[in-house]
């Protein structure tokens, strides 16, 4: 497995290299979340890349960057053991110049749910993935489905901006009690980890409400908010794929978002029907 910082270094390995390219980036603190995402990129691809890099611009001010867990050692194990061809590891420096183009969220889909309490939030996430995908040139790009609207944006975005990498979407990886892997739970504390719990019943609930033929967006709301109660709720939304707000639950176009803050620890989850 080979590690590469140099931007230059890696673009001109990765083009002598002529292999169909699986490109996985993350901020690193890998758990099976991330493990689920590079072993679809290799049964699918010839090259696998991850790239861990914590990216500051798409922390707000006064948000978790400084204290976001670090761990390159360990993420370093886990590819090796994992498969992976290529860990890419910049510095901020390799990344971001003094003076920046960047890109701009758009300004509906962009500014809901998580854009809407971390306003810019989505411009970072954009301005470096669409940096990521111009050094890597991936064939393949893999994200998971627990970061819902983060995966509509880039799809977005690679649409609108004629991006040639297809992207994938990669189902959430749950402990066995259901709780969605995040790099923030290590965060909670035992007590709050047992509250957190009510995030992924509440949507158990919500499919089992479906199963019986419930489709209205605002009884399965209901429901949904009695078992999260006393967690501080930040949003539950009802959307179709291209979230867009719908007051019937159509099958096969519906995604259930949960935001919801546990002790100061901003947990997200989703269900895809
Ligand atoms: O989901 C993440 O870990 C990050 O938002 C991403 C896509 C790697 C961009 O920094």
């Amino acid at each position: 497995m080979k590690i590469i910082s140099d931007v230059n270094e890696l673009k001109t390995y990765l083009k002598k290299e002529k292999k169909i390219i699986g490109f996985v980036p993350t901020m690193g603190a890998l758990h099976d979340g991330h493990l689920s995402l590079i072993k679809k990129a290799k049964n699918e691809c010839e090259l696998i890349v991850v790239s861990i890099f914590v990216n500051p611009t798409q922390f707000l001010v006064g948000e978790d960057l400084d204290k976001y867990p670090s761990r390159d050692e360990a993420d370093k194990k886990i590819c090796k053991l994992a498969g992976v061809d290529v860990v890419f590891l910049p510095q901020k420096e390799d990344i971001y110049g003094s003076d920046e183009v960047s890109l701009k969220a758009p300004n509906v889909r962009g500014f809901v749910l998580e854009g809407a309490t971390r306003p810019g939030h989505f411009d970072g996430v954009l301005t470096v993935v669409n940096k990521l995908f111009n050094i890597v040139n991936p064939d393949y790009a893999y994200f998971g489905k627990k970061d819902a609207q983060q995966l509509n944006l880039i799809s977005l975005m690679v649409k609108q901006l004629f991006i040639d990498v297809k992207i994938v979407a990669v189902d959430t990886v749950r402990e066995s009690d259901g709780l969605a892997l995040s790099s923030r739970n290590i965060y909670l504390s035992k007590e709050q980890r047992k509250g957190a719990l009510k995030i992924s019943s509440s949507l158990y609930e919500a499919s089992k409400m479906v199963q019986k033929k419930i489709y209205t967006s605002k009884e399965i709301k209901k429901a949904m908010s009695e078992i999260l109660k006393p967690l501080e709720v930040g949003y539950v939304e009802i959307l179709s794929r291209d979230f867009e707000v719908i007051d019937t639950i159509e099958i096969g176009n519906t995604v259930i978002l949960v935001e919801t803050l546990v002790g100061s620890t901003r947990l997200l989850d989703n269900i895809w029907l």
